[in-house]
């Protein structure tokens, strides 16, 4: 559920309509929910009530600090892929002994930064990681706590691109290596084990993926202990997926309870690292229609709506195919329908938000909201065709903030250097 609602045919963002901000802030716009971020994380969160936990939000599926710090007071911390990522959870102010570091290209400065900020513990994915982080952390004369995340080989049944637990894929430790990297591991100064982590995949809309990969962690976690190794956390990852069309992915509760009926009475603390269930139904993109035309030459007639919002924007239709809801924030009841593909100015033929879609009928002006942007949306913006990125807002009941001011031309050119050599 979500705070995203018409009111006399106007879309509201909780209690403020939608086309007072876009007056306010200009378009396109990112617009979050407050009480959908903090409802999404408290009911994923609460699932794991009376076991030992720790909800890790994904930093990369939403990574503005005003989000990332509402989660910290919540009681989360963060799972993080770069050094940018840590120094966005440190100015958010998450508390570092809940940061964990995922990702399987670790350089040594982010190492150092890491070790410095004493993070909880770092998801190491390959023998030469481990070599590294223990040079490292032997330089800083500390001990990195780590966790192996191990490859299970599931098929979490997602598409191809964020599919990330089979053995094809380039992520984590095959469950047979990893055992002789613990080993080592054990013997390294300055190396302290503290657990075992896997991720299979996003947007997973079955439970079975995730119980038959824990199946496989349960029991090399036992492998382990029959070789003294101790293991104090087992990080589950993310991947939980949401409703974009017709998707019916399991309720966080359901997933929750399943995890736990598997984990028993294991005495551990678990990790969990969601993204998107938790940001991306609490986010939309806000866009104006700047022309529509038809192209009559071809086949057939093909209709345009191009609106000011594009790949560079919002790049999930344009990388995976992906389907976002669109909506008129106002509805005009008397338009019919028509078929239209949704495009944005860049000049690539792949720059389009949904193709064949059946839109109430709309003129220049007016406005649309692309659903469930809230995650892996403003993330993943660039500034292609030098577009200055969007604004990010979130509305807080009968308020809304500017979380990220939108980005103007000479923030386009921060970092270059004007050099005509002669
Ligand atoms: N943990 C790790 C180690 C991950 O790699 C990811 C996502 C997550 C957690 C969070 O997964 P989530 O709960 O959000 O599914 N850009 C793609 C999604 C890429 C996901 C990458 N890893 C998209 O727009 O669909």
């Amino acid at each position: 559920m979500h705070h995203f609602e018409y009111r006399d045919d106007t879309l509201y963002c909780e209690d403020i309509a939608v086309p007072r901000i876009a007056r306010a802030v200009g378009t396109p716009f990112y617009l979050y929910s407050h009480a959908t971020l903090e409802r999404h994380f408290k009911a994923f969160d609460s699932g794991f009530e009376g076991f030992p936990h720790l909800t890790c939000f994904a930093v990369k599926a939403c990574s503005n600090i005003s989000i990332l710090r509402l989660f910290g007071h919540l009681g989360g911390g963060a799972d993080i892929v770069s050094g940018g990522e840590l120094f966005r959870c440190l100015k958010a102010g998450i508390d570092p002994a809940r940061i964990i570091y995922s990702g399987v290209g670790k350089t040594r400065a982010e190492m150092r930064e890491a070790l410095l900020a004493r993070i909880l513990m770092f998801n190491v994915e390959s023998a030469q990681e481990l070599d590294r982080l223990q040079e490292v952390a032997a330089e800083l004369g500390t001990r990195a706590p780590v966790a192996f995340r191990v490859n299970p080989d599931v098929d979490p049944k997602t598409h191809a691109y964020i599919s990330t637990g089979l053995a094809k894929n380039k992520f984590g430790i095959p469950v047979d290596e990893a055992l002789a990297e613990y080993e080592r591991a054990r013997d390294m100064d300055n190396i302290e084990i503290l657990g075992v982590s896997c991720h299979i995949g996003s947007q997973l809309t079955q439970i079975d993926p995730f119980i038959e990969a824990l199946r496989k962690l349960k029991r090399f976690v036992a492998r382990l202990e029959e070789r003294g190794i101790a293991i104090r956390y087992l990080d589950l990852g993310g991947g939980v997926g949401i409703t974009y069309d017709d998707e019916q992915p399991p309720h966080p509760h359901d997933y929750a309870a399943a995890v736990r009926s598997e984990l028993g009475d294991m005495d551990v603390t678990l990790i969990l690292e969601p993204g998107r269930v938790i940001t991306g139904n609490a986010g939309i993109l806000v866009t104006e229609v700047q022309y529509t035309k038809v192209n009559a030459g071809g086949e057939e007639e093909k209709r345009f709506v191009i609106v000011d919002a594009a790949m560079n924007d919002l790049t999930r239709p344009s990388l995976y195919g992906a389907y976002h809801e669109i909506q008129p924030v106002v509805r005009r009841n008397d338009g019919g329908e028509e078929v239209v593909d949704i495009v944005g100015p860049i000049c690539e033929t792949g720059d389009f938000m949904a193709r064949d879609r059946c839109l109430p009928r709309v003129a220049q002006g007016d406005l649309l909201a692309i659903m469930s942007s809230g995650a892996y949306g403003f993330s993943m913006a660039s500034n292609y065709n030098s577009r200055p990125r969007a604004a990010e807002v979130m509305v807080c009941g009968d308020r809304y903030h500017v979380i990220r001011r939108r980005e103007e031309y000479d923030d386009l050119i921060v970092g270059e250097i004007n050099v005509e050599c002669s």
